[in-house]
């Protein structure tokens, strides 16, 4: 089979992203980014795909903070059309999606969030799951809609909340489960196994 055509949509560091490489390289992933976009400029995810010999791209929004305007949008989703992607994987993409994205590519864009949906979607979800008290938290990967961490639930994996936890500590365990998730999600896209 050939490998299934991805680009990434992210605003951070890109730790998702470098586990998405880390299993192409191993073999157990048959995906090929073909871009990587950010909507920061100097965002981390930049360097790793340009170490990976991987085209990048950064939009500019100069209008609003939360989603990109209607023009830039279309822009975008013409340009993943242009370069052959057949899915958008988010990694810490910081905006919500619009119409634009959803209707170029209907359940082709996947995410994965810091907690067990549909508990605490938005910012900050490890937190959120520490003051709340819960024992177990975790990490999801679901199809993106118009809403904040809505969209159908494809895969989780549950973290334990350990008595002693930080933020800081329960956020690097939470990467850690999503740094194994995500490909292990991504490889049923690349096998062609989800409609
Ligand atoms: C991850 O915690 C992910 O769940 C959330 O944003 C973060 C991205 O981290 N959506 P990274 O840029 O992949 O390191």
């Amino acid at each position: 089979m050939s490998p299934l055509p991805i680009a990434i949509l992210g605003s951070g560091k890109g730790s998702n992203f470098q586990a998405i490489l880390t299993a192409i390289q191993a073999g157990r992933l048959n995906v090929r980014p073909v871009l990587v976009a950010t909507d920061v400029s100097g965002a981390g995810i930049l360097d790793l795909a340009a170490s990976a010999g991987i085209p990048t791209m950064v939009i500019s929004e100069p209008k609003f903070r939360t989603r990109l305007s209607t023009d830039v949008e279309t822009a975008l989703a013409q340009q993943l059309k242009d370069a052959g992607v057949e899915l958008l994987v988010l990694a810490g993409y910081m905006r919500l999606l619009k119409s634009p994205l959803l209707e170029a590519f209907p359940r082709r864009i996947i995410n994965i969030h810091p907690s067990l949906l549909p508990a605490f979607p938005g910012l900050e979800a490890w937190k959120q799951a520490l003051e709340a008290g819960v024992p177990t938290a975790g990490c999801t990967v679901h199809f993106v809609d118009g809403g904040m961490d809505t969209g159908e639930i494809l895969a989780q994996s549950e973290v334990p909340v350990l008595a002693g936890d930080t933020a800081a500590s329960l956020h690097a365990r939470i990467q850690v489960a999503e740094h194994e998730l995500y490909p292990r999600v991504l490889a049923r896209f690349a096998d062609r196994e989800l409609p």
